[in-house]
């Protein structure tokens, strides 16, 4: 039986239930009462960064400690081009399934990969979106985009070098939130890398007996994320899950394990997942910052003393874990807790 091509095509093709294999056994369903509707996850005005330095570093340090996620607002990231950047990813998944099926690949590291769920070959239960990924080395000088839609190229580069220059601002502020130099996180991230990854999740016949995405936690540094106004984003914190609710304009922000790492446990890479809905599509474009990939990880010598032994000894090398088939359930493996 052939794997699909994509969820899109398949509602477009006018499915009424979901196939079985998107059918996530009842243990991995998102049950309603262990869901929290609420606004605790922290926003952050991005403002104060101007106003009270010191104030902001000290809000952003709080928040990547008690929750690892959080919202940013006035980042300065002009609303035209993330528009911009939303027009052209829309216009790219319109795109014919013929088109987008030249980019079709599992693998991880190439300039453009349309996929859908996330390693299709080797999943029982597949993930409710198909998405466009491009991968940026720390060594290449022009990025090949792909030739359609015209507009893409223009847009996308434009959003990623604005995502690019906001992780640099947080990174610092991050940095100085752990009492360091403000390029001491940098710095150990070598020569840094991105991924950029557009998820499109369509309206879903049966919304309760799929998920969008697992929960996992991300394995890079920083993730910076834009989505529309659909909502279906949610992080865990104890047994249960937290609603983000969308903030128009506004950025998600979230910890990823090897910043975890890093600041030996003060920032939490938090688990997170996505609902879909019956009748909705959600867009989300999200920009993984991460440390190179020839980056050896390890909790800042500054931060390890004999009060403050290193918590991730026996921790997978950031590079294995990229080389690992899925992104799920990293944490483990960062930990060292896992094999
Ligand atoms: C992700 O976790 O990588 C994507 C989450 C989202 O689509 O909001
Ligand atoms: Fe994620």
């Amino acid at each position: 039986d052939v794997l699909p091509k994509g969820v899109k095509a398949l509602m477009d093709n006018g499915l009424v239930t979901i196939p079985g294999r998107y059918i996530k056994p009842p243990s991995h369903r998102a049950v309603k009462h262990l869901i929290v509707p609420g606004v605790e996850i922290p926003v952050i005005d991005m403002a104060a960064l101007e106003s009270d330095q010191e104030k902001f570093v000290q809000t952003l340090c709080k928040a990547s400690s008690e929750w690892g996620i959080f919202q940013v607002i006035n980042h300065g990231i002009p609303v035209a081009t993330m528009q911009g950047m939303v027009y052209g990813v829309l216009e790219l998944f319109d795109l014919p399934i013929e088109e987008k099926m030249k980019y079709y690949t599992e693998e991880v590291f190439v300039p453009v990969r349309y996929c859908t769920s996330m390693t299709p070959s080797q999943e029982t239960h597949m993930e409710w979106h198909d998405h466009f990924q491009h991968y940026f080395s720390n060594t290449e000088k022009e990025h090949p985009w792909p030739e359609k839609p015209a507009c893409y190229r223009r847009l996308a580069s434009s959003y990623v070098s604005s995502v690019r220059h906001l992780s640099q601002t947080l990174m610092s502020a991050l940095s100085e939130g752990l009492g360091l130099d403000s390029n001491c996180l940098a710095k150990s991230f070598g020569d840094s890398e991105m991924i950029l990854r557009s998820n499109y999740y369509p309206p879903c016949p049966n919304p309760d007996l799929a998920l969008g995405m697992n929960g996992h936690t991300d394995s890079g540094g920083l993730t910076i994320l834009f989505e529309d106004q659909v909502g279906g984003l949610q992080a865990r914190k104890g047994d249960l899950w937290y609603d983000l609710k969308p903030i128009k304009n506004a950025f998600i922000v979230n910890i990823a394990d090897q910043l975890e790492v890093l600041s030996n446990g003060k920032y939490k890479s938090i688990e997170h997942r996505v609902l879909v809905q019956p009748d909705q599509t959600r867009l989300s474009i999200v920009a993984f910052c991460n440390p190179s990939r020839d980056a050896v990880i390890g909790p800042l010598p500054e931060l390890i003393d004999e009060q403050n032994p290193d918590l991730y000894k026996g921790r997978m090398l950031h590079s294995s874990i990229l080389a690992l088939p899925l992104l799920s359930s990293f944490s483990a493996h960062v930990r060292g807790t896992a094999a």
